[in-house]
């Protein structure tokens, strides 16, 4: 066994692709997870998928008392990757202190507990949309960090602050910030995937629901951007490569192989596609149509923004690999899973 993990929010949609990396990998997994996005049955398609069934800790990681209780009982945790947090950007706005209360509480309650407990090192998820409508594509790390224009996006430049002062302020820790563009896809099994409650505001969910049927058209926002076919642009990376990364960068604070106390790296392909490219490439991949219309644009969307990955490449050598129209092919037996199992 390469160490012992624990994975907040490893049920999750991000964290059961990681969770299934890190076990393929040789590392031992402990998941903490409140479900309040996601479903204890995670559990048996990672089982199904790697044979081995990860400990589960039904908790909440803002409750101190019950994350003290899995380390002492889970002893010897040599790392953490912290997924758990609450993603809805509008939601975010209608309830900013449940966001800043869920998702910095976590963190704090885990970076105290760490040096406690002997454990090395943290991997966090953080996100592109702490570069805002980037100046310059693609984005490279050094991009400015852009004023939040959510509570959700708040709550990810400073829990980035919240690591960097703690590591220097000489806290016996590692950190590993992974800032995400925008992961899509599925577990190729389609053991796994992403499981969005009620009407999905990202695309690709909504995109595979209008496919199978469960809404009636996809809306797209705006046609009148400045970009070669009006439709926004973003880089949309595949969740199991996005997950390999993960493991990456485990082993690179585990095993010393930096002297940095804390590295960032942007995680994407590199490659910005439209919105109507995606449908196109979803398309053309299944052979299923996509009933959809124009409207007008949704308020607080960036324009276009994708990575500049070359640092996570060279330095954690991790590179995205899996094709867009194998990534959509995911998204899609995901979903047709999903009405097999009589869940959509
Ligand atoms: P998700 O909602 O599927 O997973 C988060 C998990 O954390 C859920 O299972 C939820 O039940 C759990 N959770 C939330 N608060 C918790 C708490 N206090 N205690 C215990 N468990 C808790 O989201 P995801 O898409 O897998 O995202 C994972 C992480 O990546 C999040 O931090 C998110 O902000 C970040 N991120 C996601 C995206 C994206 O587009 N999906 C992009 C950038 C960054
Ligand atoms: C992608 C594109 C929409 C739905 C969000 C968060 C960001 C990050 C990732 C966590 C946009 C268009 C969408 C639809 C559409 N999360 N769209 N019709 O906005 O890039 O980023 O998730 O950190 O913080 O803001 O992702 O999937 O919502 O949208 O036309 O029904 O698809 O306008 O251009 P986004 P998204």
């Amino acid at each position: 066994m390469k160490g012992k993990i624990l994975v907040t929010g490893g049920t999750g949609y991000i964290g059961s692709h990681t969770v299934v990396e890190l076990q393929n990998a040789g590392y031992e997994v402990v998941i903490i997870d409140n479900l309040s996005n996601s479903d204890k049955n995670v559990l048996d398609g990672i089982e199904r998928i790697t044979g081995i069934r990860p400990a589960f800790v039904e908790a909440d990681c803002t409750d101190m008392k019950a994350l003290r209780n899995l380390f002492e009982t889970h002893k010897g945790i040599n790392g953490i990757i912290n997924f758990a947090a609450s993603k809805a950007v509008g939601e975010s706005v209608q309830k900013p202190l449940l966001y800043y209360r869920n998702n910095l509480n976590t963190l704090v309650n885990l970076l105290e507990l760490m040096p406690e407990f002997g454990t090395k090192g943290i991997v966090f998820s953080s996100s592109c949309t702490v570069y805002g409508e980037p100046d310059e594509n693609p984005v490279t790390e050094k991009a400015p960090i852009k004023k939040a224009t959510s509570p959700y996006g708040n709550t990810k430049q400073i829990s980035e602050e919240i690591i960097t002062d703690y590591v220097t302020s000489g806290a016996p820790i590692k950190s590993v910030i992974l800032r995400y563009f925008n992961p899509v896809g599925a577990h190729p099994s389609a053991e796994i995937g992403e499981l969005p409650n009620g009407v999905p505001q990202n695309l690709i969910p909504f995109l595979t629901q209008t496919a199978i049927g469960i809404r009636k058209e996809l809306s797209v926002f705006g046609n009148d951007y400045n970009t070669p076919d009006g439709s926004c642009i973003r880089d949309f990376i595949n969740v199991v490569d996005l997950a390999k990364a993960h493991v990456t960068a485990m082993e690179r604070m585990l095993e010393d192989k930096s002297d940095d106390k804390v590295e960032i790296f942007n995680l994407g392909t590199g490659v910005g596609l439209s919105v109507l490219q995606l449908i196109n490439a979803f398309e053309s991949a299944t052979g299923v149509k996509v009933p959809h219309k124009i409207v007008g644009r949704r308020a607080g969307d960036i324009e276009k923004v994708w990575a500049n990955p070359e640092k996570a490449n060279k330095v954690l050598g991790w590179t995205a690999t899996t094709p867009i129209e194998d990534t959509m092919r995911s998204a899609w037996n995901w979903q047709k899973r999903l009405r097999e199992r009589g869940i959509m």
